[in-house]
């Protein structure tokens, strides 16, 4: 048996956009990571990161400036058509028919894509049952709300066979209910082997769903493993609250000299931010024994304020 080879594999990728404004803007900025098949994968990031051109690379819609990316073995910029019949892509943009039903829209886009009639509708019976959509198959297309639409389109990729689906913020204009059907449905086609590469900037649906991640920023990726490596990098982090009646000099410079990733000082309360428990007590030690120390507080930093410092440290790093 042959080794199984990844189903993605990102070398230096480079985008740079020419734009009349802004000059030349490396919108992709040297970007490496795998994929395993049958893994989800997570790209995330803040808005403009570069997430969607990344995923317009590895779908052959857009060229790379430099660097390299194949699809299970093949090529985006010299075998493009190889790399389009194994991928399907939700678009960020929405995109589905508005002025037919969602039962036409699925078989519409089946048939495109060479399903036969039974086939089609076989899979359409199983998909609309797993996106929750059974109820809405007789609706138009332009009748549905947009997190209804979103979801019909999602479903649309998991209507053909392809090995690999690009998810380009999926679950965007979902409300909760929709979103967690959503998520429920890629969970069960990854199961199957599918292998799915999604972008979002929230961090609890990344979480949910990704067996790995890298976090994206200014078109480099800041931070990237299994899902729960990523996750520890950013929850180590604490937040020291210290208030004084007037915030000694010399506990500030002691504060400072505990290299700290962060501190504040607004008025008579500093906050300090630290990666260890260690450095927090020793902190907090030290603001005691120097005096006038009115109050303090140690809280965890939640998850979304750990990838934002994350993404704050490196924005400031040279
Ligand atoms: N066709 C283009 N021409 C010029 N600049 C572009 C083009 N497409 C994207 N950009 C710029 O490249 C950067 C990355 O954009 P991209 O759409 O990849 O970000 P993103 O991570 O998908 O953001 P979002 O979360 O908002 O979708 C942004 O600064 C954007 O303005
Ligand atoms: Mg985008």
């Amino acid at each position: 048996m042959t080794k199984r080879q990844n189903a993605i594999e990102v070398d230096n990728l480079v985008k740079v956009y020419q734009t009349k404004n802004r000059g030349p803007l490396r919108a992709v900025d040297g970007i490496s990571f795998s994929v395993r098949q049958g893994e989800i994968f997570g790209l995330l990031g803040p808005n403009g990161a570069g997430k969607s051109t990344t995923i317009k690379i590895l779908t052959t819609l857009v060229l790379p400036t430099s660097g390299s990316a194949r699809i299970l073995g093949h090529d985006v910029v010299t075998q493009p058509l190889e790399v389009r019949r194994q991928i399907c892509v939700v678009v960020q943009e929405n995109a589905i028919e508005l002025y037919l039903s969602v039962r036409n829209n699925f078989r519409t886009f089946g048939k495109f894509h060479g399903l036969s009639t039974r086939e089609v509708e076989l899979r359409c019976d199983r998909v609309s049952e797993l996106f929750g959509l059974r109820e809405h198959l007789g609706e138009k297309g332009s009748d549905l709300s947009g997190g209804l639409k979103r979801r019909v389109q999602v479903a649309k990729m998991f209507l053909i066979h392809k090995p690999i689906v690009f998810l380009d913020e999926a679950t965007t204009g979902m409300d909760t209910f929709n979103k967690r059907a959503t998520v429920a449905a890629i969970k069960e086609e990854s199961r199957k082997g599918r292998t799915v590469i999604l972008t979002t900037h929230m961090l609890d649906e990344a979480e949910e769903l990704c067996a790995s991640l890298a976090i994206v920023n200014h078109g480099k990726v800041i931070a990237g493993g299994s899902t729960d490596q990523v996750k520890s990098l950013g929850l180590k982090l604490l937040y020291l609250t210290l208030s004084f009646d007037k915030v000694p000099e010399r506990t500030l410079k002691a504060i400072q000299r505990a290299n700290p990733v962060k501190i504040e000082v607004r008025g008579a309360t500093v906050e300090v931010t630290v990666r260890e428990e260690d450095v927090a007590l020793k902190i907090l030690n030290t603001a005691k024994r120097l005096g006038s120390l009115k109050q303090f507080e140690i809280t965890s930093a939640s998850l979304e304020d750990a990838f934002v410092e994350m993404i704050d440290k490196k924005a400031g790093a040279p």
